[in-house]
């Protein structure tokens, strides 16, 4: 695809070379996330950020990313705080906002308004998740740290074993993340639910036309054992009709320490794309993996600096610049990214 101006609404729109040129974008930005070198490269462009839906990661790795590439941000949060509160439609705001900003990175909880956004948008958005729909930054991430964790073993993408858990229903993250790996190979995918919230038919289907194995199951210690790749999930409570129907499925799957040990190869990865739920009655992700050198959550919340960097260097073509305005870091940095 021409990434040049375009919108990312879903990774349906890329190939495997695309997928690989984001990488590749992505690992040249390393010496400016972390905090080794600077560019201005965007200097005097703005991302309007516009998170109708809450969010940490998503809506600030955006913004950092823009600022480390020298843009600005101006942002809304919450759909109460902005116009649309008073009957504003989308394409109003995409029509106005689009006007204030060179780039858009959106979320809104309905499936379909950052596309609908999009479509009035004079400047290219960015899906940061629509309802539970997509999040395809965030599959872009996963993916890029599933590469990076898999290479320090000297494997690839491809003949991956992964096991998703959780609400694969409501999840968007790994929605998209099954669409990603639909453009590689031989991957075998476990996926791990209660009966009622398992991942939609029509991606199961879309793993197995792409010559991918496909198990559904409902025992969590069986599923993980014998991966590469354990991708823990959070129930998406918000999309549940009532807290009475989340609580029925609250805290059905937890990793622990002990069940990582006793069913886990020694080498599988541990991901989730964050928030973790860490009240006790869910706890799908325990604490007491913190220590646990396999717990990549914090690489991957670093990634997605770093490929979010990639998207809006690509999207607004200044990849081969971006060296041009660099130079050191004269502040001092610690040991954050070591
Ligand atoms: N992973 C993710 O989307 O996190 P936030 O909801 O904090 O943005």
């Amino acid at each position: 695809m021409q990434f040049a101006g375009s919108h990312i609404l879903s990774v349906g729109q890329f190939e495997r070379s695309d997928v690989e040129s984001v990488f590749e974008v992505a690992d040249a930005m390393q010496p400016y996330a972390r905090r080794r070198k600077v560019t201005r490269v965007l200097e005097g462009a703005i991302l309007g950020s516009m998170f109708f839906e809450p969010s940490t990661r998503t809506r600030v790795s955006f913004g950092s990313a823009f600022n480390l590439l020298g843009g600005e941000v101006r942002e809304t949060t919450g759909i109460e705080n902005s116009a649309i509160a008073k009957g504003e439609s989308l394409y109003d705001t995409a029509r106005v906002l689009s006007g204030y900003s060179d780039v858009v990175a959106m979320r809104h909880p309905e499936v379909g308004s950052v596309a609908e956004f999009a479509a009035a948008s004079r400047v290219p958005v960015i899906n940061g998740g629509d309802g539970s729909n997509e999040h395809p930054t965030q599959a872009l991430l996963d993916l890029y740290t599933i590469r990076s964790e898999l290479s320090t073993q000297g494997r690839a993408i491809d003949s991956l074993r992964i096991a998703m858990v959780g609400d694969l229903r409501f999840g968007r993250t790994v929605h998209s993340l099954c669409k990603l790996l639909c453009l590689f190979d031989g991957v075998s995918v476990t996926l791990v639910s209660p009966e009622e919230l398992k991942m939609p038919g029509e991606i199961v289907e879309a793993l197995r036309n792409a010559g991918h194995s496909v198990l559904e199951s409902d025992a969590m210690e069986e599923g993980i054992s014998s991966v590469d790749i354990v991708y823990s999930t959070r129930l998406q409570e918000e999309r549940f009709a009532s807290p009475e129907e989340a609580n029925l499925y609250r805290g059905r799957f937890r990793l622990n320490q002990q069940i990582y040990t006793r069913h886990c190869d020694p080498n599988t990865v541990i991901m989730h794309p964050l928030p973790r739920d860490s009240r006790e009655a869910a706890r799908e992700l325990d604490d007491d993996l913190n220590e646990n050198p396999n717990l990549a959550i914090f690489r991957q919340t670093d990634n997605g600096v770093l490929v979010r960097m990639a998207l809006f260097a690509m999207v607004l073509d200044v990849v081969g610049q971006v060296d041009e305005h660099a130079r050191d870091v004269s502040w001092y940095t610690g040991g954050r990214f070591t």
